[in-house]
């Protein structure tokens, strides 16, 4: 089942995520796709500040994953460059690990991933406005009901 909803803001991406970030549990799947610029990584620093983290989130693009330490370790991983590569550089022993995990570019390496997962779409509307499609599979699909309203 999915959901859509209006982002007008930052702000309000970040009253978003708090809310996400309300539900999270070890072993927490979550896949981000957008256009680049669409907020993918803003969120995910939303993300880590509602969990506790307090390290400065940034993109990882270029190191494919970071993992920021906290109750729950949030692994952040931007797999832009991975496209057609498949899953590398043990990147499995995470996504199947107890921390919370934020994959942007998800879609590069989606047969690597389990069926249950938080799936968060991006578009970009204008400037700050976002619509956001929020779609859950499996244990998922009840949390998409907590976050969505
Ligand atoms: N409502 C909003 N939600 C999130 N970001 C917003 C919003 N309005 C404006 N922005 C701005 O849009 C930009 C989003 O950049 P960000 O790096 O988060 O995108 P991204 O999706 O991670 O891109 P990339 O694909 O390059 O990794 C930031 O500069 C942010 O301040
Ligand atoms: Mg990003």
């Amino acid at each position: 089942m999915f959901k859509e909803m209006v982002i007008n803001s930052v702000k309000e991406m970040d009253d978003f995520a708090k809310k996400v970030g309300k539900t999270v549990f070890p072993g927490y799947l979550l896949c981000l796709e957008g256009d680049l610029g669409a907020g993918k990584t803003t969120f995910t620093k939303f993300l880590g500040a509602s969990m506790g983290i307090t390290d400065m989130i940034n993109s990882p693009t270029f190191t494919i994953m970071k993992i920021y330490e906290g109750t729950l370790d949030l692994n952040h991983m931007d797999v832009y460059r991975l496209s057609g590569i498949g899953m590398d550089y043990d990147l499995e022993e995470y996504v199947y690990g107890d921390g919370v995990c934020v994959i942007e570019w998800y879609k590069n390496i989606i047969e690597s991933l389990p069926e249950e997962k938080l799936v968060i779409e991006i578009k970009i509307i204008d400037e700050f406005k976002r619509l956001l499609k929020i779609e859950g599979f499996g244990k998922y699909e009840e949390i998409v009901k907590k976050i969505s309203n």
